[in-house]
């Protein structure tokens, strides 16, 4: 039994997550939980919640609430969609929890006595009619590379630039809109991460052959760039205060932590936020001096993410001199995209994680979301496509099965699975093309190749197809009872055993398959298909269930279309 450690990147609090989201983190974590705890492994999944900087202040504020407020009622509203979607997170934290406060002035109360933090004089930007600094996005202006008057100070979305709110032409604060700007002294710790380039390319090194094409390529882009030393801190009073053992760091009394210094740190925090409620032991899956060494650690990100956490965060960690578990494996995602152009959580363009329980199950995203990843490239989301895979993988390969042999069965045997006949020619090439699927579908779960690992899924459930169309049982019947039996039980048995192995990708549905023949097993098959499709006994009753997918015509892509937008998207 492995010990398997699962993170995705943590949500940030500023409102419902779209499927993009969904898509390039948490759900392929999700995906790889489920299977890694059907094969018997001790998996811990933790999430959380990002909740600092200043996007969640300006959000809480343009809710008219308290941004601690705001955020508990965003975390709760965030928490119970994911659960909604099957998300099977062994803890969900938040970044504002006191676990995280603790350990990020740990981290960084280390890494100053390691000599690796220094005091630095900065120019800011402050407002004197808001009587405060303004950081990141608390300023706006033109932006100096392609001159669109809405710019934010640490990035302008519309020509992709990171900037520094010093670049911007014509500042304005984002919370009154005032121009009397001036520039201010104030003091902020660095993280000295140029020191660091040598240890961080070892890891680095070290690491990075359990890694894809992706995430290497971001690691080493930023490394032979040449690291560069980071500001931590920043003026905002939502934050863990920069403060060592509860006592103000002198300096730099009032000011709080960057959210992206203590976001990540939060993956250790939310665990042991998990161990605090449950009696876990959350230093035995961090600590490599406390039984972490045999654990494996797997992240899940979009590729915006990467530089965090192959060099920032790994500073943070390596820095401390501690022996914190570090990752082993990255896993990173590109984009999925909104037809042509992107989703925007800002411009409220495509179709956010509660829109889309409203109008279909989860499992319907799940699959779609799984089969189309955005693994090798970005790829992108269309109605058309969505509607073409449901209707085609759910409701006509496996959906059709599962209710064709069921009614049969009903209608024929009264519902109880038929006794007498042997396997034959047609179930013995029947096992050999199971047996060679499912090792390809184990083996594409293994190397997280979700795509592929769908493509394996459908496959067994294609065999299915094949092999009913073969074996013909409602033909078999007027000639030759025993051979109709045997089609049927194996059939019966080919529904059990896609309980199991869909259950990773669409869990809702693979519960109500399980329930109509009665499969209670859950673990992954591990035995030759002669065996694992012998399983439901004849004698056993058996009852079709409801519609397990509904097709999606052309009517609802229409109204779909109509609400969300569509095509028309391409044009932004
Ligand atoms: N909230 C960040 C984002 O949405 C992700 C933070 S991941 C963490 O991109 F590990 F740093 F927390
Ligand atoms: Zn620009």
């Amino acid at each position: 039994m492995a010990r398997i450690l699962i993170t995705s990147a943590l949500p940030y609090i500023n409102g419902v997550k779209h499927l993009g989201n969904l898509a390039g983190s948490m759900l392929p974590a999700d995906v790889y939980a489920r299977f890694q705890r059907s094969r018997g492994n001790s998996v811990l999944y933790i999430c959380a919640t990002d909740e600092h900087g200043t996007p969640a202040e300006l959000a809480a504020a343009q809710a008219g609430q308290e941004v601690s407020a705001y955020c508990a009622e965003q975390h709760q509203i965030q928490h119970d969609i994911g659960r909604a979607f099957g998300l099977s997170w062994d803890w969900f934290g938040r970044s504002s929890s006191p676990q995280n406060r603790d350990l990020t002035q740990h981290f960084a109360h280390v890494l100053e006595q390691n000599g690796l933090i220094e005091e630095r004089l900065d120019q800011m930007i402050y407002s004197r009619t808001d009587g405060r600094f303004l950081p990141d996005r608390y300023v706006e202006g033109t932006c100096p590379h392609c001159a669109y008057q809405k710019a934010r100070g640490d990035q302008c979305d519309n020509c992709g630039n990171l900037l520094d709110p010093l670049d911007l032409i014509n500042p304005y604060s984002a919370i009154s809109g005032s121009r009397e700007l001036e520039v201010r002294d104030t003091r902020h710790l660095y993280l000295l991460q140029s020191r660091m380039q040598d240890r961080i390319r070892a890891w680095v090194d070290a690491k990075a052959p359990a890694w894809g094409p992706l995430t290497r390529s971001i690691a080493y882009k930023h490394l032979d760039e040449g690291l560069i030393d980071r500001g931590i801190t920043r003026d905002l009073a939502w934050g863990v205060p920069v403060a060592y053992q509860g006592v103000a760091r002198p300096g730099l009394e009032g000011k709080v932590f960057y959210v992206w210094f203590d976001a990540p740190i939060e993956y250790i925090a939310a665990t042991a936020e998990w161990a605090d409620a449950t009696g876990g032991n959350w230093r035995s899956w961090w600590r490599e001096d406390e039984g972490a060494l045999d654990v494996r650690y797997i992240e899940f990100m979009g590729k915006d993410n990467v530089a965090f956490h192959t060099v920032s965060f790994p500073a943070t960690l390596l820095g401390s001199g501690e022996p914190w578990k570090s990752v082993d494996t990255l896993k990173a995602f590109n984009w999925l995209n909104w037809y042509g152009g992107k989703f925007s959580t800002s411009g409220k363009r495509g179709v956010f994680m509660d829109a889309a329980l409203e109008i279909l199950p989860p499992d319907y995203w799940r699959w779609y979301l799984t089969a189309n990843a955005p693994e090798g490239s970005d790829s992108a989301f269309t109605w058309e496509q969505f509607a073409a895979t449901i209707n085609s993988d759910l409701a006509n390969v496996l959906g059709n099965f599962v209710n064709r042999i069921l009614k049969f069965t009903e209608s024929k045997f009264e519902g109880v699975v038929p006794a007498g006949g042997e396997a034959g020619p047609v179930e013995q090439a029947l096992y050999a093309r199971v047996d060679e699927t499912l090792a390809a579908l184990t083996a594409s779960l293994e190397a997280m190749e979700f795509r592929k690992a769908a493509q394996d899924v459908r496959q067994l459930w294609v065999i299915g197809n094949e092999y009913l169309q073969e074996a013909a049982p409602w033909t078999a019947i007027k000639t030759d009872a025993d051979r109709a039996a045997v089609g049927v039980r194996t059939a019966l048995n080919l529904v059990a055993l896609y309980a199991r192995v869909s259950a990773p990708f669409i869990p809702f549905a693979a519960e109500t398959i399980a329930e109509a023949v009665g499969e209670t097993e859950t673990a992954w098959p591990s035995q030759p298909a002669a065996v694992e499709l012998a399983r439901v006994p004849a004698g056993l009753k058996v009852q079709a269930p409801e519609v397990l997918f509904r097709k999606i015509d052309d009517d609802q892509i229409s109204e779909w279309t109509a609400r969300f937008g569509g095509a028309e998207s391409e044009a932004v």
